[in-house]
């Protein structure tokens, strides 16, 4: 495989491999693995992975973008008074975080992930992925513009909120692993590195950081506040649930072709983490909603974050971290259902309507 390192003198440089019979001849679908793979990347069939194959055709029927959703009654009732203080920081802290959260989840996939994971049906996802991160960034910047907020406020504050600045900063430990062009896999130290970090960037930054702001955001939505915000915001969880759930199987995948990096002392490091992230969470919780609103208080938040690091910790094979976390807001699971079929624009009305079957990703 061509890839990009440093040489001697700090330049970036393409090393080509020496031409080996191993990599030059017609893939099978047993030469194939989703990290340290030997055999050609550039030949997607036969395919392996068909979960990733799949979903990559499930996100291509899920697209969508920013600037279709009208935001005129958001720009009425932003420039109203339709809104309480409190909501509106709320709105505030939530653009900030999500605003440059999507550019680092970018980043993560195209800089890191893209080229360590070396298969080609899970790379074509990742693909997709990118774009939606794009597409995610753009729905902030729509909003942002739409609305007439400070664009320095909103975009500088992961380096100016202390609430919003640690989540970041936690993720940032595990991107960073993963971008640095030096880094590469290959021996048991970087394979749990390599591992450590998807799992830190899907289970808890893409599957725990995001869902307080989808709660707050949606519930302004459910009562019929920033109707556009609140739309949007459903079409990202819908995207971001698909994901989660590649992570969990591109996670899961890695494990079952790598058993001897699951040893019991990595598994409670990843329960550690989870724990870490879910404090910081509940913070986050606590500074964006520091009175309650909207039927929503600090308490349902902390159990809501307990629940859903439980649930992510399951997803990969682990025990939960906190006990007697229920879910107090069944409601999320008919959002994260949404339809869209063919039409898209003239179904979506009568599907959020009517949701979808109560399952929680
Ligand atoms: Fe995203
Ligand atoms: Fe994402």
């Amino acid at each position: 495989m061509t890839t990009l390192q440093w040489n001697d003198e700090e330049e970036k440089v393409l090393v080509h491999p020496q031409p080996s019979p191993e990599t030059f001849r017609r893939v099978k679908v047993d030469d194939k693995r989703i990290i340290n793979c030997r055999a050609d990347v550039n030949q997607l069939m036969p395919i392996k992975y068909q979960w990733a194959w799949k979903k990559y055709l499930n996100s291509c029927a899920n697209h969508w973008m920013p600037n279709e959703v009208s935001m005129q009654r958001d720009i009425e009732q932003w420039r109203g008074n339709a809104l309480n203080p409190d909501e509106r920081h709320m709105l505030k802290r939530n653009f900030g975080f999500f605003a440059t959260a999507e550019s680092l989840a970018a980043n993560n996939i195209l800089l890191g992930t893209y080229r360590l994971i070396t298969n080609p049906e899970c790379r074509q996802y990742l693909l997709r992925q990118a774009f939606e991160e794009a597409v995610h960034v753009h729905a902030y910047q729509y909003i942002i513009e739409s609305l007439g907020l400070d664009e320095g406020e909103i975009f500088n504050m992961y380096m100016e909120v202390p609430c919003v600045h640690d989540k970041d900063a936690f993720c940032l430990e595990y991107i960073d692993t993963l971008t640095n062009p030096k880094f590469n896999t290959g021996t048991f130290e970087a394979d749990q590195q390599l591992l450590k970090s998807l799992i830190a960037f899907a289970m808890i930054m893409e599957g725990l950081f995001f869902y307080v702001g989808f709660v707050q955001v949606l519930s302004l939505g459910r009562q019929n506040k920033m109707p556009g915000c609140s739309e949007q915001v459903q079409y990202i969880l819908r995207d971001e649930s698909l994901h989660l759930n590649f992570g969990i199987d591109v996670i899961n995948q890695i494990k079952i072709e790598n058993a001897r990096l699951w040893t019991p002392e990595f598994q409670a490091e990843v329960v550690g983490m989870m724990k870490i992230a879910a404090s910081l969470e509940c913070r986050y919780a606590e500074e964006t909603m520091p009175r309650g609103m909207l039927g929503l208080n600090c308490g349902m938040f902390t159990e809501f974050v307990h629940f859903v690091a439980n649930r992510r910790l399951e997803q990969i094979g682990l025990p939960a971290a906190f006990s007697n976390a229920r879910n107090p807001f069944p409601w999320m699971g008919e959002v994260i259902d949404l339809k869209k079929e063919k039409n898209f624009f003239e179904t979506r009305v009568i599907e959020y309507q009517t949701g979808g079957k109560l399952s929680w990703d």
